[in-house]
């Protein structure tokens, strides 16, 4: 197998041996060495069996150029091995020391104004620097040629969350070779960036700058074409490094944390060079719709892997720290978390971070023994957690089976997101999110899939917000129509080519056959919204609203497509919002607006009516369960916070399923308390 294609049986074997993953960022370099004692004990009696090490440590292991100081690490890994505990051993890389920037400023990096930012936080790196390179290299190099074959070595973690922009003078000039390969000539580059407008003609790749501070506008092809190739050095820094541990003999996964929905990474196009998903995620405690909100990232990051399982390599216990205001989690919310995960297709649950730091810039974050010790419900609850992880065993490697599917692609959005456009308030992100949001109260398990995708095997297809759709993804979404599925196509979609140029043909283009209904121009509507008239079966009478659209709508036609709701007011006063159109063995609907929450449920209810439920008989789920089927066990959880006056729910499910969590044998009728997890299989031997 070559050293660049991932090797996913690497993790499994991992978990297979260990059961679900569980631990943390443990950063012992910022304690002195009694404590360290202390802290493998406390790990064996929460049941951690992995911890991270190493991530911030290269000041420590190269404290000046070219020296190496290895003892202390040899001295944590040997405890943590003696005690059973499997490290996943970072390189250090993702933040340097001082004295690399001091010496070489060429490494630092670079903002859009020109601002060159300095050492004191961390990530002060550019991608683009062959110095910063080198040297990250060369430590990688040494620490994986030490311990690639530690016994306590179970997994590789390289940098930590890519995602450093950079636009000094070594992103220029990387910036330009990765122009040149994408484009050969300067005039394939001017016709793809439209340079025709504003004088903008380039006659050589050396005249060509990242998109920094300009005067007004900037060109978006180039914008687009910049983010593309952030993304794409930050995955070079990421691949030569885990080469370098490869090429070291070490045979355990390796791996680094995306950030879930993630701008300045196409995760899509790193996905094949982890050897598992990872990610770190973060919901706000302070928003009721976190639940919904984190169960569409899950369903990413499963989906990047092709369904296998992933790994939730951080997220925190109680407060964040780098939110304005940080509401903390109780003991019972933060296990509620970490087991939706499991539900959703991860077989590892880890923190940031072990122990709560005492200094530095996340001195408030918190972590699996706090400031207080261990003594404290923090800890007790993360001791509980360790025990539900390991009841849930027989879960490992079981996939989650969907009929759905959720269009989104890192491309598309960034092309969307650029400024100049009929609304700046269209966000894909958050359409995405509210399309996920109704398929999650109906339990209806979804992948997270690029347009271009097969998409023959769902009977649902959503796409909440495609802006850029070529032939291939037309082809895709036309093919999954034609084998008998309903695909719901959201506004301002199908308008542009990949390198955003707009389609000068009626909208959504290369997609109006199928949906049988096409659009003359957008058109932001006024504030604070317009009403809608459904006008499906009994015409409600004139004017009366069921509904409302904002942001934007269309001025469309049918072109065969049945008229399922009319705007009631406004500038698109009596045209068609929402449409049905038969299509081959399916169906298509198109919502030529953005509709309030419960008209989209309402289609998206529609649209779904003949998918499976994992709880029969219940199409809308009670307020704030969650259920997931993932392989043959069924999760339920209840997200109703007591402390927002949540309450318990009773759900009918078939009789004599085990509760994996407390071998209790349900009846009938199940009732989940608020914050608690109920996790049934039929009887088996465990
Ligand atoms: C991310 C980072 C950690 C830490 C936490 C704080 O997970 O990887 O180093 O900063 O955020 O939430």
């Amino acid at each position: 197998m070559s050293p660049t294609t991932r090797d996913t049986g690497r993790f499994d074997a991992l978990t297979a041996d260990a059961g679900i993953l569980f631990g943390a960022d443990y950063n012992p370099e910022q304690w002195p060495r009694e404590v360290w004692v202390d802290d493998v004990a406390l790990m064996r009696e929460a049941g951690v069996n992995l911890v991270t090490v190493g991530v911030f440590s290269w000041a420590m292991i190269e404290p000046e150029p070219g020296a190496r100081e290895f003892g202390w690490l040899d001295d944590v890994l040997g405890l943590l091995h003696e005690a059973g505990i499997g490290v996943d051993l970072a390189t250090p890389t993702a933040s340097p020391p001082p004295w690399l920037g001091v010496r070489h400023p060429e490494t630092l990096p670079v903002d859009r104004d020109g601002v060159r930012l300095i050492a004191g936080s961390r990530n002060q790196f550019t991608p683009a620097s062959r110095v910063y390179r080198e040297a990250a290299l060369a430590v990688t190099g040494d620490l994986a040629a030490r311990y690639a074959g530690h016994p306590a070595v179970r997994m590789w973690h390289v940098g930590n969350e890519f995602g450093q922009l950079d636009y000094g003078d070594e992103a220029a000039r990387e910036f330009r070779a990765w122009l040149r390969a994408r484009y050969g000539t300067i005039e394939a580059l001017g016709e793809a960036w439209g340079t025709a407008f504003w004088s903008q003609r380039y006659s050589d790749f050396d005249e060509i700058l990242p998109p920094r501070r300009m005067p007004y506008l900037v060109n978006p092809a180039q914008s687009v074409d910049f983010r593309r190739y952030s993304s794409d050095q930050l995955r070079a820094v990421f691949r030569e490094q885990r080469d370098a541990i490869r090429a070291a003999g070490a045979a355990q996964p390796i791996t680094t944390n995306f950030m879930g929905v993630f701008a300045h990474a196409d995760y899509r196009s790193w996905a094949d060079d982890v050897d598992v998903i990872a990610d770190d995620q973060y919901p706000d405690q302070a928003s009721p719709t976190a639940p919904a909100d984190i169960a569409l990232v899950q369903d990413l990051m499963r989906s990047l892997g092709g369904g296998r399982p992933w790994l939730l390599m951080e997220q925190a216990v109680s407060a964040t720290s780098w939110r304005p205001h940080n509401l903390p989690k109780s003991p019972a919310r933060a296990r509620l978390d970490s087991l939706q995960a499991v539900a959703r297709g991860a077989d590892g649950i880890c923190f940031f971070q072990w122990r709560q730091s005492r200094s530095g810039a996340e001195r408030f974050h918190s972590a699996l023994v706090p400031h207080a010790g261990a003594d404290t419900d923090v800890f007790r609850g993360v001791v509980r957690q360790g025990a539900d992880l390991q009841r849930l065993r027989p879960v490992v490697g079981a996939r989650v089976q969907a009929d759905a599917a959720i269009v989104f692609d890192w491309a598309s959005w960034w092309a969307s997101s650029e400024s100049a456009a009929p609304t700046d308030r269209l966000d894909t992100v958050a359409e995405i999110t509210r399309w996920h949001r109704a398929l999650w109260r109906r339990g209806i398990a979804v992948d997270v899939v690029a347009p271009t995708a097969d998409l023959t095997g769902y009977r649902l297809v959503l796409a909440p917000h495609s802006y850029v759709i070529e032939q291939d993804a037309a082809a895709a979404l036309t093919a999954a129509v034609t084998a008998g599925a309903d695909l719901v196509v959201g506004p301002f979609s199908g308008v542009a080519d990949a390198n955003g140029a707009v389609y000068a043909e009626r909208s959504p283009a290369l997609l109006r056959e199928v949906v049988g209904v096409s659009g003359e121009q957008w058109c932001a509507l006024p504030d604070p919204s317009v009403p809608l008239v459904w006008t499906d079966g009994a015409e409600p009478a004139a004017g009366v609203s069921v509904g409302t659209a904002s942001i934007l709508g269309e001025q469309l036609r049918s072109e065969g497509a049945h008229v399922l709701a009319r705007y009631g007011a406004g500038p698109l006063q009596g045209r068609p919002a929402i449409t049905r159109h038969p299509y081959a063995a399916g169906t298509a609907w198109y919502l030529g607006a953005v509709v309030d929450d419960a008209v989209l449920d309402d289609v998206i209810g529609r649209a779904a009516a003949s998918i499976d439920r994992p709880l029969a008989g219940y199409d809308l789920l009670p307020d704030g369960l969650e259920v997931v089927r993932r392989g043959e066990a069924l999760f339920l959880l209840n997200h109703g916070d007591p402390r927002r006056g949540g309450e318990a729910v009773e759900v009918t499910v078939p009789a004599g399923l085990v509760d994996l969590l407390t071998d209790e044998v349900s009846g009938e009728v199940v009732a989940i308390a608020p914050d608690d997890v109920k996790v049934l299989i039929e009887r088996q031997d465990r």
